[in-house]
């Protein structure tokens, strides 16, 4: 009873803090991100989303935390392939235009939207291989664990991944990765073996032990948003 008493006030003054910082502040696109969705949605119409669109709407609506809906992105890109991140980069690098990265929307606080930017949407990167004869399994950053676990287990293979179905593949890696296999086995990013990268000049590289070894410990600890990852390789536990 006495910690429920010392909770109460506790959780209402973080509510009132939360409520007097607005995450959908309104700004007025600048002209370098109408130059970027402008280029974009040329380049790639049927990946490029508008506010007021059905697919813009239903992203915006996609997110875990409902707040991240208040912020509205200038135009929603989703790339279907590793090219069209490399032209997405190299597009938002040369008008500078600011832009977030979302895999599976499940990070609690802001990060993977933008107001009045650029918000690239991996949802279509959903890549699932398992080579089951190289121990190995190849996932686009866009998926959620439900399905990955979904499309291993007829192989009797699993791996070490998030705990909750709907976390996504993208941000659990880089932010580690606590598994319900993690005393076992480490965290998730310590069983990635190879990471797809695309630098922010389009650059497409593989990132792992021997080939860019600095871009690959990075990624294994921090690189939430610094480069863009559309696909990791790593091993299953079976
Ligand atoms: C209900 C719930 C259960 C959870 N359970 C666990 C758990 O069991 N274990 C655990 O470790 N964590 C857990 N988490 C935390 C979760 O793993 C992190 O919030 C993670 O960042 C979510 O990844 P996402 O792809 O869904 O999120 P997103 O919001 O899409 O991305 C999170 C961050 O990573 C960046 N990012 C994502 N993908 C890429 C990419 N491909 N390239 C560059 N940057 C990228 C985004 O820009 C953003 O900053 C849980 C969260 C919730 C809400
Ligand atoms: C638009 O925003 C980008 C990124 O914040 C900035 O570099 C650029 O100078 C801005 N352009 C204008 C015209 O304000
Ligand atoms: C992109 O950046 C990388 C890392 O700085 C560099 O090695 C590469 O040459 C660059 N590519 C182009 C086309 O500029
Ligand atoms: C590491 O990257 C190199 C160069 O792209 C590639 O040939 C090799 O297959 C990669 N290793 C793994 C484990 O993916």
């Amino acid at each position: 009873m006495k910690m429920l008493s010392l909770l109460f006030p506790l959780l209402a003054i973080a509510l009132t803090e939360a409520s007097q910082t607005p995450l959908n502040v309104p700004t007025v696109p600048n002209d370098s991100v109408q130059l970027c969705c402008t280029a974009l949605s040329e380049a790639l119409p049927s990946l490029v989303h508008l506010p007021g669109s059905a697919e813009y709407e239903h992203q915006q609506h996609t997110y875990f935390i409902l707040q991240h809906t208040d912020i509205q992105p200038s135009c929603r890109v989703s790339p279907a392939t590793t090219s069209d991140v490399s032209f997405i980069m190299t597009t938002l690098t040369k008008h500078s235009c600011p832009f977030a990265v979302r895999s599976g929307g499940h990070m609690t606080w802001a990060g993977s939207n933008v107001v009045g930017g650029v918000t690239l949407d991996l949802g279509r990167l959903n890549e699932i291989t398992v080579e089951e004869e190289k121990g190995l399994v190849k996932l686009g950053p866009g998926n959620k664990w439900s399905s990955v676990y979904a499309a291993m287990e007829p192989y009797h293979l699993t791996t070490v991944g998030g705990r909750m179905p709907e976390v996504g593949v993208g941000g659990f890696f880089l932010g580690g990765g606590i598994s319900l296999l993690s005393f076992q086995h480490g965290f998730g990013s310590d069983n990635i073996l190879n990471y797809e990268l695309v630098l922010s000049n389009g650059t497409i590289l593989n990132a792992n032990a021997s080939s860019h070894p600095d871009l690959f410990w990075l990624s294994n600890s921090e690189a939430q948003t610094s480069a863009s990852s559309p696909a990791l390789t790593f091993a299953p536990t079976s």
